[in-house]
């Protein structure tokens, strides 16, 4: 079974208190969404392969460890997922960046499919898959099925806070994978959205609401 991670950084905890402020403007809600998917990266990439490599110091000539960075991948879930990429990016900026377009139908909560492109050798890559959200889990378990049906085996999903009901679909359709949560809370309302949450984090990332 994979691992659940909850993050109780205190940097972290302040950055997405600020974020589910409802007066927080779209800039400051997009540049928090960045420096929190870098801190929570510093933590998810920390199994990441590393290679040896002869390099020259200004001393003499030594082997040192890198990143095999052409080895990862990151997919964000369209469109909110996008808020972590530039984060992630910065972290790890060879890795390769694949979309999954889903959107949650407004009346049955389902998700719905409308894009997927991955990088052609995914099944190669460790993949961070992430998206801000895990509400009822239905976009994470559908975007993952996508990545594993095009080959895709290692994956870590990554998001800013996940619902528990979220968290246990994700478990029991994926039990593979580990995952890692800026914030746990307390349950969904009529409209699967989490509470006390953030809101809706595509309209909060790009103001079109
Ligand atoms: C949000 C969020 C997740 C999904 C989570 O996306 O970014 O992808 O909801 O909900 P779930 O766990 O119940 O599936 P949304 O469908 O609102 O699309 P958007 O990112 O395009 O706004
Ligand atoms: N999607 C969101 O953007 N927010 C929620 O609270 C649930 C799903």
């Amino acid at each position: 079974m994979g691992k659940v991670y909850v993050f109780d950084h205190p940097l972290i905890q302040h950055k997405v208190a600020l974020m589910r402020m409802k007066d927080t403007s779209v800039k400051d809600f997009r540049e928090l969404a960045k420096e929190v998917a870098m801190l929570m990266g510093f933590e998810a990439t920390r199994n990441l392969p590393l290679e040896e490599v002869e390099i020259e110091t200004p001393i003499c000539r030594t082997r040192v460890r890198m990143l095999k960075g052409e080895d990862i991948a990151i997919v964000p879930i369209l469109r909110a997922g996008l808020g972590f990429v530039d984060g992630m990016l910065a972290l790890v900026p060879n890795a390769k960046v694949g979309h999954v377009g889903l959107y949650r139908d407004p009346e049955t909560h389902e998700p719905v499919e409308y894009y997927c492109k991955l990088p052609k050798d995914i099944e190669k890559r460790q993949i961070f898959v992430v998206d801000p959200m895990l509400a009822t889990g239905g976009s994470a378990v559908a975007a993952i099925d996508f990545i594993k049906k095009r080959g895709g085996r290692n994956i870590t999903f990554m998001c800013l806070i996940a619902a528990p009901q979220g968290i246990e679909t994700l478990q029991k359709a994926h039990p593979d994978i580990d995952i890692y949560i800026a914030s746990k809370d307390e349950t969904l309302d009529e409209n699967a959205y989490i509470v006390p949450g953030l809101g809706d984090a595509g309209d909060r990332l790009y103001g079109t609401k």
